[in-house]
């Protein structure tokens, strides 16, 4: 299997993305290291998860720093760590630029900005010491467009792409990869938060879903599917990437 003997580390992943990711990690044999903010939800998770490798849960909010190089120092220190998924991310209500509030913002951009930077700040020091390893961010559509009324979250998105472009440049020569998943609306529980907005949020899905030329929104396991596609030796010679998923929604 791709993963047998790796170590990855999956922040978010008590749901959607994150925990479709960590379910196809361990099915390829990975150990995972489940993190959340979201305790029953991540150790339900990590109970759920296949495979005989011994998989982890730990609490963790990405925003704190000092938590994070705890969690990953402690993992590393123990088994190595192979693989980084920086998935946690939040949205916020939908609001022109003048009418956002600052502390929205600001929340914002800590968990999904700042969330991905203290993500690369712990590993990469183990994964250049172990002379590699692959890093995966979570970025949207919104790292390449920038969507009306989300300001705040396509400013957070932006910064994940070119980020992680600036960390693939610096730690190639050290053997490690950094690429950026660009996923289009994939059905999980931020995206029905998002449509609770409107005020038919059927009548929205099904408008979402016909600008999509594949007809439909994206699945949790289609993400999960090229993080470890990038995450893999097959993408060995892939880093600084920003590979959109989003059913040819941006690109036609
Ligand atoms: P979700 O809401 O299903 O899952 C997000 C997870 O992140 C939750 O388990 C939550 O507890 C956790 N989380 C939130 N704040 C956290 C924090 N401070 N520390 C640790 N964990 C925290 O959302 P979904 O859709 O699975 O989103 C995953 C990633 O994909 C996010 O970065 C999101 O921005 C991105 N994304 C999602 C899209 C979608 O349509 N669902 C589209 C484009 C990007």
């Amino acid at each position: 299997m791709e993963f047998d003997n790796d170590t990855v580390l999956v922040t978010g992943a008590a749901s959607g993305i994150g925990r479709a990711t960590c379910e196809r990690f361990a099915e390829e044999g990975a150990q995972v290291m489940v993190t959340d903010v979201n305790t029953p939800g991540g150790e339900e998770a990590v109970a759920a998860l296949p495979g005989d490798a011994d998989h982890e849960f730990h609490e963790l909010d990405v925003t704190d720093a000092e938590r994070f190089h705890e969690v990953v120092d402690d993992a590393a220190e123990r088994h190595g760590l192979d693989v980084i998924v920086n998935n946690a991310g939040t949205g916020h209500p939908s609001s022109f630029v003048e009418d956002t509030d600052e502390s929205m913002r600001d929340f914002v951009l800590r968990v999904n900005v700042e969330g991905v930077w203290n993500g690369c700040h712990a590993a990469l020091p183990h994964m250049k010491e172990q002379g590699g390893g692959a890093i995966v961010n979570v970025g949207s559509l919104a790292s390449i467009r920038g969507l009306p009324r989300q300001a705040a979250y396509s400013l957070s998105k932006g910064a994940v792409l070119n980020f992680t472009r600036a960390v693939a440049a610096e730690a190639g020569p050290d053997g490690v990869r950094a690429n950026t998943v660009c996923p289009g609306f994939t059905d999980t529980p931020l995206l029905e938060q998002f449509l609770a907005q409107a005020d038919d949020a059927e009548e929205a899905r099904a408008k979402l879903r016909d600008d999509y030329p594949l007809g439909r929104l994206g699945e949790p396991e289609e993400i999960a599917d090229c993080i470890l596609f990038l995450a893999s030796d097959w993408a060995s010679w892939v880093t600084g990437h920003g590979l959109v998923v989003d059913g040819g929604y941006a690109t036609t």
